[in-house]
This record gives C-alpha cells, structure tokens and sequence, in this order.
C-alpha cells in the first residue's frame, strides 16, 4: 500500500494521515516534520529549512528530494507508506516515480483531501500541534481532552509560526502554482481519488477507507 495525501495547507492531511497509518499499520512519512523536527535539533538542514519554511515557500527540491528517498530505503517502508506533504512539485512527482521505478514499483493511490480555499484560514489560525509527536488539534473543531496537552503523548501543544495569516496567504499561492499540477499528474496516471475534505473529520476517515479497502 504506496499512498500519497495531496492537499492544499490546512486539508488534514496530517489529521488523516495519522488515523490512515495506525488502521493499515503503514509508516507516516510527513516532510513538514522532518524539517520540523531538524529545525528544533538546529541541524545543518534545519538551518537552510527554516528560512524557506518561515517564509511560506518550499523547502528546494534537491534538498528535499533526497531526504525522501533515503527514508524510503527504510526497512520499514517494505510493506507501504503513506507521504504526507511529498510530493510538492513536479519535479519532485517525477523522482519519486523514477525512485519506485527502480524498485519495480509504483504508488497506489495519489488521495487528494479536497478543501476550497474559504475554509483554510480558520483551520490553520486554529490549529495546535503537538512538540512531542506532531499530532493536529484544533481549538474548536478538534480539541485536546486537556488544554494544551497533547491525547496520545501527552506532549506540549503549541501553534506553529507558519500558522499566521500572512504567511498561510502565500502557502496558498505556493500550492495553487507548484502543487496543483500534480492533480493533473496524479489523474494521467490513473492513480488519483479525491475525498471531499469539509466533512467531519470521522467522516473523511471513512471515505478514505472506503477508497483504499479494508485489507491490512
Ligand atoms: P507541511 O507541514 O506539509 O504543511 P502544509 O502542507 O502546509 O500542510 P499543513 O500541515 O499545514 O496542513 P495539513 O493538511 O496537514 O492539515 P492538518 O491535518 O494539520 O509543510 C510545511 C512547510 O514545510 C511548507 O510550507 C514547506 O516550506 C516545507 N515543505 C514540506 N514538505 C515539502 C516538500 N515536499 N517540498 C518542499 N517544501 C516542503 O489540519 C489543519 C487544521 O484543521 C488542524 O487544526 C486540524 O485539527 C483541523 N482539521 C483537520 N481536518 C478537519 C476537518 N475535517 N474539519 C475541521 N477541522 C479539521
Ligand atoms: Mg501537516
Ligand atoms: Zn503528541
């Protein structure tokens, strides 16, 4: 099971992603969290991440593209994946078919959490993420049991500084000109579906079930 969450910033990719990895037991790969997650260690990546990342624009492909492939030469990553956040560009649609490609392999399903624009603001002015593990919240619409602290791990939720509403503006501009061409891509390859994102999250969890079946 090879699958990729398309989406623009705020669709619930993470939200869904989580839930989609723990039901068929597939790694979550986010790339959001790995440059996260390298700007906390202050590692060298970090470092040319976070002036891309603060910004709103993408992170380079060259830069990206190879973090990728690495993670998918995990042991772990035999069975399936679920790429939250990768690809972005294509460019980056392009090495990762090639990468599969020579592994005899191909992606499954290009799923595209399907959220129009006029909703994105107040889910991402909204939104708490744990420091911990990465898990989304939502100050109204998903709430923590307890304020501030994170259901699974119980870690610090905090808002994330791409979370303004300046910065949120051109992350919109960056997926309507790189991104969504891979709708396009996804559908010539006969791989895409598409989940109405509006929904209830519970209920877009379903949806996607329905897509990718009830098999383990
Ligand atoms: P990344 O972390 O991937 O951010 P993003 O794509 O902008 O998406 P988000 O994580 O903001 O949203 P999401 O779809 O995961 O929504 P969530 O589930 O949290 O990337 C960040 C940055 O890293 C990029 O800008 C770029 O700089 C860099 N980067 C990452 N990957 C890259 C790549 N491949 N190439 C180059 N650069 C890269 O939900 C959002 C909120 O809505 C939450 O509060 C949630 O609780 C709520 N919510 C979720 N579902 C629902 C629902 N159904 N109803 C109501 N509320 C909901
Ligand atoms: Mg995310
Ligand atoms: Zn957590």
């Amino acid at each position: 099971m090879k699958i990729i969450l398309l989406g623009p910033p705020g669709a619930g990719k993470g939200t869904q992603a989580k839930l989609i990895s723990d039901k068929y037991s597939i790694p979550h790969i986010s790339t959001g969290d790995i440059f996260r997650k390298n700007i906390s260690e202050k590692t060298p990546l970090g470092v040319k991440a976070k002036s891309y990342i603060d910004k709103g624009q993408l992170v380079p492909d060259e830069l990206t593209i190879d973090i990728v492939n690495d993670r998918l030469k995990n042991d772990d990553c035999k069975k399936g994946f679920l790429l939250d956040g990768f690809p972005r560009t294509v460019k980056q649609a392009e090495a990762l078919d090639d990468f599969l490609n020579n592994n005899g392999s191909k992606i499954d399903t290009a799923l595209l959490i399907d959220v129009p624009e006029k909703f994105i603001l107040d889910r991402m002015t909204g939104r708490r993420v744990c420091t911990a593990c990465g898990a989304s919240y939502h100050i109204r619409f998903n709430p923590p049991k307890v304020e501030s602290k994170c259901d699974a791990c119980g870690g610090e939720l905090i808002q994330r500084k791409d979370d303004t509403e300046e910065t949120v503006k051109e992350r919109l501009t960056v997926y309507s000109n790189q991104t969504q061409p891979l709708v396009e891509y996804y559908k010539n390859n006969d791989s895409l579906s598409i989940v109405d994102g509006t929904r209830e999250i519970n209920d877009v969890f379903k949806n996607i079930s329905n897509i990718l079946g009830s098999d383990k």
